[in-house]
């Protein structure tokens, strides 16, 4: 991996359809980010990861890529994405791009090509099978709306192909030497064009059990979860070994390791690990039943979140170079005001900053997601049709093909979709939001909810975004940066079952009320050093904290 000096970094994300449209044709684009740098160079961060700005069909907005070398005209040209790169660098911003390599778009000029002809040489860039007895292959579901993992190939006979994402996404064949050849090209192409890192799309799924056989079904519909074959699988090690080596060593990677064991961090992000860290996507996934499937939302207590939180963190920092990736929100995920805060009456800027205090406290890399700084919340929507998002609606048919009304489909939609989080960016109170000069966006701006803007918030010392500077400040300027970037985490369990707590190093520590009731608490406090209520009620003997009051303090033992 490049140098340890990644741990300092502070990481934004930009989903680029919906940040900032510059020339008012309803998609963002990289103008349009341009135009934002000093917005984000305010904020503080350090490192941009942009999602998809590739050619791309945009079946799933961007991860569908039809050509890695190109950029989506939606966003602009090349020549932009240089201009980016460099007003970037000289701000001393840093960019990392994401790859996707797991498939390609059913677009791209090699699918297209194994379609046409059989003998081609692209037929085994990806995963072409037969069919048996009229049926798929076998019984893998993908992980859009849990349909079968295999679509037939028009004008073939009992001829399929794989795809574990939607049938735009044809899986590529990772045990291909040529394909992993070409996509090494391509990523070393852009290493050299300046990218800073790469995050590094559904990198479990790269291997497939090569005895493509059924597994047991695990719903009343004979077809069993693509995950149990095809992700994390065995061997999937030796291909992300060859990819390091031949190209991720040269920068910062972050891989997105979803069903990753704990006991494989070690080999995945420790000294000699495949990626520089990895996101965890244990505690993140709290409300959902594990192994099940989307819609099954569960309970959980705040005792429980520390537990899952500590359980990432301990883990990392026990593996030689273990660093965590963290993260509350990303364009996969609602907003987590909306999931973890659950009185709707602390959804505003008091749970905001609890949150981003939650984890911004962390050991490891913390990763903001665009509009989490300014604490937005999830956008209801009443008709299916006002969703973008391909998985929003095969999740909404298969929920009713699994026996639920349509108003309960459309609920678990709300919760879960990935459109929360993909609204228009909120920049002021002009046209749009000042998204764009009034083209209708691509989604549906989230006007039933217009709850802050990035304009109000820079103005307003103390808004959510304003905090989230303070934190990175803290981070990057300051005596705490020390115990706040390396020092050693401890989850603190002498406090209420509702609190959270944490330390951080030898004298920090971190203590969140997550509840709706004001606490009693025995704090050893020296020192506050931020607080998401004005005040701290606190004597020698007692300190109470107030419904989700976060503070950070410096600790008198
Ligand atoms: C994970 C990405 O985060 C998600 O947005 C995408 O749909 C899938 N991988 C497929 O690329």
């Amino acid at each position: 991996m490049p140098s340890n000096s990644f741990k300092t970094e502070i990481f934004y994300q930009i989903y680029p359809a919906s940040f900032k449209d510059s020339n008012n044709d309803g998609f963002g684009d990289i103008q349009g980010i341009i135009s934002k740098l000093p917005y984000l160079k305010k904020l503080g961060v350090t490192f941009i990861w942009i999602s998809p700005i590739y050619k791309s069909p945009m079946f799933d907005n961007g991860y569908d890529i039809s050509d890695y070398q190109a950029v989506n005209k939606r966003y602009g040209s090349l020549a932009d994405l240089k201009e980016l790169f460099t007003q970037a660098h000289e701000l001393g911003l840093k960019i990392m791009m994401d790859l996707v390599v797991n498939h390609t778009s059913s677009q791209h000029p090699w699918f297209q090509a194994a379609l046409r002809d059989k003998t081609s040489k692209y037929r085994n860039y990806y995963i072409f099978r037969c069919g048996t007895n009229g049926n798929p292959p076998n019984n893998w579901r993908s992980n859009f709306g849990a349909g079968s993992a295999w679509e037939p190939v028009t004008g073939e006979d009992d001829t399929y192909y794989l795809h574990v994402f939607s049938k735009e996404q044809p899986d590529l064949n990772w045990e291909n030497p040529e394909l992993r050849e070409e996509i090494y090209s391509m990523i070393n192409w852009w290493i050299d064009f300046g990218v800073d890192g790469f995050r590094v799309d559904a990198i479990t799924f790269l291997k497939k059990d090569q005895d493509f056989a059924s597994i047991s079904p695990d719903g009343n519909d004979g077809l069993a979860k693509i995950k149990r074959k095809s992700e994390n699988r065995p061997g999937l090690e030796i291909f992300l070994r060859e990819l390091k080596e031949r190209c991720l060593s040269r920068v910062i990677s972050v891989g997105e390791t979803s069903g990753l064991r704990y006991n494989q961090f070690a080999e995945f992000v420790g000294q000699d690990g495949f990626f520089s860290m990895a996101f965890d996507f244990h505690y993140v996934d709290i409300d959902v039943e594990s192994g099940s499937e989307w819609y099954r939302q569960t309970s959980w207590t705040p005792q429980q979140l520390g537990a899952s939180i500590a359980k990432s963190q301990t883990t990392l920092q026990e593996v030689a170079g273990g660093w965590n990736a963290n993260f509350l929100e990303n364009h996969d995920q609602p907003r987590s005001l909306s999931k973890f805060i659950k009185d709707e009456a602390y959804q505003n800027e008091i749970g905001a900053k609890a949150l981003a205090l939650l984890y911004f406290g962390l050991r490891g890399c913390p990763f903001i997601y665009q509009g989490q700084e300014l604490g937005l919340k999830n956008f209801k929507r009443t008709e299916i049709t006002d969703f973008n998002d391909i998985s929003s609606f095969d999740n909404y048919r298969r929920a009713q093909e699994e026996g639920f009304t349509p108003a309960e489909a459309l609920n678990f939609v709300n919760k879960r979709s990935r459109d929360n989080g993909r609204v228009p960016f909120q920049w002021n109170n002009t046209t749009n939001f000042g998204f764009n000069a009034g083209h209708e966006p691509y989604i549906k701006l989230n006007n039933t909810c217009p709850s802050t803007t990035a304009s109000e918030e820079l103005a307003n010392s103390n808004s959510v975004f304003n905090f989230y500077r303070k934190l990175i400040e803290l981070r990057k300027n300051s005596p705490y940066q020390t115990d706040l970037v390396y020092g050693d985490f401890q989850l603190l369990t002498d406090v209420d079952t509702n609190v959270i707590a944490y330390q951080r190093g030898k004298k920090l520590a971190i203590y969140i009320n997550f509840s709706n009731k004001p606490v009693e608490a025995q704090l050893p406090i020296a020192k506050v050093i931020l607080n998401n209520y004005p005040e701290l009620d606190n004597t020698d003997q007692n300190t109470i904290l107030q419904p989700y009051q976060a503070i950070l303090v410096e600790r008198s033992l």
